[in-house]
């Protein structure tokens, strides 16, 4: 047999994303709990939209310096979470007292969900 197996469709549109230069992550387009994105959505409104503001996509907040959070989709779920917790430079707060780590990660289910609306728009 000289045929090849074609990969599955998850991998190939990664493959395509990457080629195109968008980079993103596998972790986009993985399915989320639905439970977790509406809890996540919640959570997103209380800490994070006065900075990056209610559409993800960067704030006015301190001169627009809160970067756009819809097309961060380079970065694994694992570093997002890690950046909520640690704080990053000198404007984004670490959140590892105020939030327990299954609500920064229900934060990043709906930043995933987010961005994979977009890349089906
Ligand atoms: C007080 C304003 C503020 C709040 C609140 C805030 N951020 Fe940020 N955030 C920033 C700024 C400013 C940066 C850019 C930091 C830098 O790179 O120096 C940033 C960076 C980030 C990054 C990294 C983006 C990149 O380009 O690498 C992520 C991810 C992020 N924030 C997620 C969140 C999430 C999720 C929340 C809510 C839990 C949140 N932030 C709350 C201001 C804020």
């Amino acid at each position: 047999m000289m045929r090849t197996k074609l990969a599955a469709p998850g991998l190939v549109l990664a493959l395509v994303l990457a080629a195109c230069g968008g980079g993103a992550s596998p972790d986009v387009t993985k399915v989320r709990e639905a439970a977790s994105v509406e809890a996540g959505t919640a959570l997103y409104e209380a800490n994070c939209a006065r900075c990056h503001g209610a559409d993800l996509r960067g704030g006015s907040y301190s001169g627009g310096i809160a970067p756009s959070l819809s097309g961060k989709t380079g970065p694994s779920d694992a570093l997002l979470i890690e950046i909520v917790k640690r704080g990053r430079g000198l404007g984004m707060p670490s959140f590892a007292t105020q939030l327990e780590e299954t609500e920064i990660a229900s934060i990043i289910d709906y930043v995933r969900s987010v961005q994979a609306a977009l890349i089906d728009e």
